[in-house]
């Protein structure tokens, strides 16, 4: 993985040569791009020396630029992470400025960007800062951390950078490229997000599905090497790269965006929290408020689930149920109830579930269940993948070519 390493003024930038031979240790190519102020923390002599590249800092540097210029660096890089990231990097992505080398290769590039910022507490809590987290989130843009903790200044808080290994862990987390692994040479479908069923052409029925669980499935499969199609409600998170991505909006749309591809499929992941009813029929024209009440006819959606576990040739089926009650009752009666290999199942609610970037499950199949602790979602989906190609060995034999269904709706 070619990764831009851009590194800022704060105090964590003592930090940087240890990221750097851990970014390596993971197989990374690291190019250093360090801002003027980066330079009072940590010299660049020693980058130079672990990251085996000379270190890129000014814009205007003609023999460097020649060498490769900030747009060919732009387009090298498979990522751009920047660690740390101070208050005033944020506001200068959010602002689209781009005063020198760093800023200018982020506005330059199609990479996926990660910043793992780094500041006083009081810093970080600002709204300014807090803002511009928000804007950087919403663009995509990776944030890892902060952690909490002591801190440079003597205080105590949320500011401080996530420790190097995390942070290497992290970036090559971001699903950049396929992996060699469990799933290597299997075809993985999955459904992710919420759907959105249309009443009139300005309003529409959904759900609180944030898409999280099934994008980090997305990404497990793949980072296990196998060639992933995300099938993805509407949700704001970035195409992972290196996966093919058809958005749809309805469950109809979902229904058959998932049959048109689930054919030579070996792996179905359905982890969208697909809408059981929908209006019966969309008004052509914004509906007014007249009557003092008014009710809307709900049709039944198409269970995607179950139409693709009852095929006749059927792959292993794993659904994820989101329950607010009863979980493992539901769960199991809705494993039996649609034939599934597995199913996966959380709990949902106003404290846990959702928007959450965290998620505890447990795993219930014929003869056995398997509990997973809380974890981040991206970690759980690695745990989860792993799980759900095992059992589906062991159910298949290994040496054959097997189909594989995993249905999800836990996000
Ligand atoms: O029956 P219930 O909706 O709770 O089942 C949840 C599972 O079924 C999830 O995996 C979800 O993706 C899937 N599902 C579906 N199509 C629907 C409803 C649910 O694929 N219309």
């Amino acid at each position: 993985m070619n990764i831009v390493l851009g590194i800022t003024g704060g105090i964590a930038a003592y930090k940087a040569p240890d990221l750097v031979r851990r970014l390596k240790e993971r197989g990374g190519d690291v190019q250093i791009v360090m801002t003027a102020s980066a330079a009072e923390f940590v010299t660049d002599t020693a980058l130079q020396a672990v990251s085996g590249r000379p270190v890129r800092s000014n814009l205007w540097d003609k023999e460097a630029e020649r060498a490769m210029s900030h747009i060919e660096l732009a387009r090298w890089a498979d990522v751009i992470l920047i660690a740390p990231a101070t208050a005033e990097v944020m506001a200068r992505i959010v602002s689209g400025g781009a005063p020198d080398l760093l800023t200018t290769i982020c506005l330059a590039t199609e990479a996926p960007i990660a910043v793992a910022p780094a500041m006083n507490h009081v810093m970080w809590s600002n709204p300014a800062t807090q803002a511009n987290r928000k804007v950087l989130e919403e663009r995509g843009i990776h944030i890892l951390g902060p952690g909490v903790g002591s801190q440079a200044c003597g205080e105590t808080g949320a500011g401080r950078m996530l420790e190097p290994d995390t942070i290497a862990a992290a970036v090559f987390d971001l699903g950049v490229g396929k992996g060699e692994g469990l799933l290597t040479g299997k075809k993985v479908v999955i459904t992710a997000g919420p759907t959105r069923e249309p009443i009139d052409p300005v309003r529409y029925i959904t759900n609180r599905s944030s898409g999280k669980m099934g994008y980090a499935m997305a990404r497990a499969a793949a980072a296990q090497g196998a060639d992933v199609i995300l099938i993805s409600g509407p949700v704001s998170l970035p195409e992972p790269p290196g996966i093919e991505v058809r958005k749809v909006v309805t469950a109809a749309d979902m229904f058959d965006a998932t049959h048109e591809c689930i054919g030579d499929a070996d792996i179905f992941v359905a982890a969208a929290a697909v809408a059981d009813y929908r209006p019966a029929d969309m008004k052509k024209q914004k509906i007014k408020k007249n009557e003092e009440s008014m009710s809307i006819d709900l049709v039944r959606c198409p269970d995607i689930l179950a139409s693709v576990a009852a095929l006749d040739v059927g792959p292993f089926t794993v659904g994820f149920a989101a329950e607010t009650e009863k979980v493992d009752d539901y769960a199991r009666s809705k494993l039996e109830k649609k034939a599934l290999d597995m199913i996966i199942a959380n709990r949902v609610g106003d404290d846990c579930g959702f928007d959450s970037d965290d998620n505890s499950v447990n795993v219930l199949w014929a003869d056995g269940e398997q509990r997973f602790a809380e974890a981040s979602k991206t970690e759980l989906a690695h745990d989860l993948i792993e799980l759900v190609a095992r059992r589906f060995y062991a159910a298949r034999g290994t040496d054959t070519q097997p189909r594989l269904t995993v249905i999800a709706n836990t996000d």
